[in-house]
């Protein structure tokens, strides 16, 4: 039906007689005259329709925003002064010899360039939500990331191979999504967390280089950067050690923001995850962000500031400072603010000290509610690691190291952004050395602290069961401007490590056969070195789209209360279809 896209009339078609097919983004009566911006999925150009043509002029009058209209009509100058130089067809106009109504449309619930939508009336109408050019772009940047995805990998020799989304459980550690079955009475599948044990079988069957741009489900609390179903690259190789995935997936990532985006990404640097913990308080440190944390647990043992000196003695404490060039402007509600946002992380407050005259470790140099319960050997140790200066301000941690750690990490990246303590671009990184395990306090177990598959490091076999929190993975994680945008490790691929790993973990040998017995078999039958990583496809793309939630780069996405606002999913379903599941509700739980 079209000649042209509107997005794209240009100088070039002047003069030339063309059609277009798109909506009513406006309409505008210029007395006499009557101007209809028209969309489509390139962008807008202006129509112009004059009294001359009086049959179209009718139908131009007619129009209201979001019909669907054809209309022909010759390309030319806008007279000067018109000329709208935020639109490439901006220097243009078509006069509309005539005009047909495709379509007509009911008003819509909001006008496509409005801002500040609420995102609850966004999702509910997400099909008129979509014609924004600003959601048409950021799929269409989905897109082309996926594209540029797959001709790497190709390219490279991975081949993609579909794995089930109806399977048993696996071990990524959320809660499952399950799905009854109405052939075995009883019985459930799990809709895949990942194709992690899938894709490790493809490695024993010897396709050498998988990869699938997949989706994954996991029942857990959402937030801005979790979907109950969202998008990885997946991605295994055989024969290549830690050294070599990492290469190569750090190799893809460049090349996708280079086609994609232009940017060319810089060296990414390897931080081992204590350090990261220890400087940032993160194992995503957002590196844009120049300030850090500085150690003080040693220093603190003995101050009579029980705060401190509480958890610097227990094992699994900690204290450190957080230090804010320039902070001794802040006013006393600002701190009360970020004492909140400390509150809001787990904190139990948030100590200061502003630094006025840093020649005078006491009341008349530092200003704060705590010098008086410090020893002058801490109060040097805290001026002189953190290279506080006159005219800052060093906030401060005292508790579990996790609390301590969540957060400063959490202040030092809202504090950073907020104050001018960050630079622009991209800062992406590897996260290196995980713990094989993290030690789970109420459930008083270790648990795998990627998931069981995991390889420990060289030499580190024997602490599985001598000291397990001591033991280091072959695990890596890429960060990028403070999320976590993927992870992966080298798998174990003898059975006898497997066995040692399961035990760290207190499963013993017949839970790890009824759960995973196929994966320890086909380990048995000549399985390769493999190892292998999978990315968030939705995170890397919200971060290249710049923004703030991956709702946003997802056509049809969830609320955080995992509802489609859209579909109204989920639903309530007959009693009849109950039944053949085998299913009946419990009292409580009828709709
Ligand atoms: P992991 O659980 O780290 O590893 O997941 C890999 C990456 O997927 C993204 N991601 C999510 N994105 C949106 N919503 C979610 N709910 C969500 N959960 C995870 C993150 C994360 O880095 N099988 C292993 C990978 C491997 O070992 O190869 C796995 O799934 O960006
Ligand atoms: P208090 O002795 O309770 O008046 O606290 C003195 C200062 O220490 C206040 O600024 C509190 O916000 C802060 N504070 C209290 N508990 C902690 C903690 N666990 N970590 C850091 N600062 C704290």
């Amino acid at each position: 039906m079209r000649s042209e896209y509107c997005g794209l009339v240009n100088r070039d078609h002047l003069g030339r007689t063309i059609t277009l097919c798109g909506w009513v983004h406006r309409r505008r009566d210029h007395g006499g005259v009557i101007f209809i911006d028209l969309r489509d999925r390139e962008g807008i150009v202006q129509v112009v329709s004059d009294p001359d043509r009086a049959e179209t002029f009718r139908t131009a009058d007619r129009l209201r925003n979001e019909y669907v209209i054809e209309v022909r009509g010759m390309v030319r100058e806008r007279p000067a002064g018109t000329v709208n130089p935020d639109l490439p067809s901006g220097g243009i106009e078509v006069l509309a010899e005539t005009i047909s109504i495709l379509n007509t449309a009911l008003t819509p619930p909001f006008q496509l360039d409005e801002e500040n939508l609420n995102e609850n009336v966004r999702l509910e109408h997400r099909v008129i939500d979509l014609r924004r050019p600003f959601m048409q772009r950021n799929l269409r940047l989905r897109y082309r990331a996926a594209m540029a995805v797959r001709r790497y990998l190709d390219g490279h020799g991975f081949i993609d191979i579909e794995t089930p989304m109806l399977t048993r459980s696996t071990p990524e550690g959320a809660r499952d999504y399950l799905v009854p079955s109405r052939v075995h009475s009883g019985e459930f599948y799990a809709l895949p967390q990942s194709p992690q044990l899938f894709k490790q079988m493809l490695m024993v069957a010897g396709f050498d280089r998988y990869y699938q741009i997949v989706r994954c489900f996991r029942d857990e609390d959402l937030r801005a950067d979790r979907q109950p179903e969202f998008t990885q690259i997946d991605v295994e190789t055989s024969f290549l050690d830690q050294a070599g995935i990492t290469h190569i997936m750090e190799d893809l990532v460049r090349e996708v923001f280079r086609e994609v985006l232009g940017v060319t990404l810089p060296p990414f640097p390897r931080l081992a995850f204590d350090e990261a913990i220890a400087r940032y308080g993160s194992d995503k440190p957002d590196l844009r962000v120049t300030l850090e944390l500085t150690e003080l647990t040693d220093v603190m043992k003995e101050v009579a500031f029980k705060v401190f000196s509480g958890p610097a003695n227990v094992p699994g404490g900690r204290v450190a400072g957080l230090r804010v060039p320039g902070g001794a402007a802040l006013t006393r509600g600002e701190i009360d603010g970020y004492t909140e946002f400390a509150r809001a992380h787990g904190a139990k407050g948030l100590a200061w000290i502003k630094v006025n005259d840093a020649s005078q470790l006491n009341e008349n140099g530092l200003q704060s509610p705590i010098v008086k319960n410090l020893s002058d050997a801490a109060l040097r140790a805290v001026i002189e690691r953190s290279g506080a200066e006159n005219g800052d301000i060093v906030f401060f941690g005292g508790d579990r190291a996790k609390v301590v750690n969540d957060t400063l990490g959490a202040l030092r990246a809202r504090i950073g952004h907020e104050r001018g303590h960050a630079v622009s671009g991209w800062k992406p990184l590897w996260v290196l050395d995980f713990p094989m395990f993290e030690w789970d306090e109420e459930g008083r177990r270790w648990n795998a602290m990627h998931h069981p598959f995991t390889s420990p490091a060289d030499g580190h076999e024997e602490l599985l069961q001598s000291d397990p929190g001591a033991a280091r993975a072959k695990a890596h994680d890429m960060v990028l401007n403070g999320w976590e945008i993927g992870g992966g490790s080298v798998r174990i691929h003898r059975r006898e490590v497997q066995a040692k790993v399961f035990a760290a973990l207190g499963i013993g040998p017949d839970e790890a056969q009824s759960k995973f017995g196929f994966l320890l078999e086909a380990l048995q039958y000549g399985a390769p070195p493999h190892g292998g990583i999978a990315f968030g496809l939705d995170r890397i793309v919200a971060l290249m789209a710049g923004v703030d939630s991956i709702r946003d780069v997802i056509a049809f996405p969830k609320t955080q209360r995992a509802q489609c606002l859209l579909t109204r999913a989920p639903g309530a379903v007959d009693e009849r279809q109950l039944r053949e599941l085998h299913i009946r509700l419990r009292q409580a739980d009828r709709k």
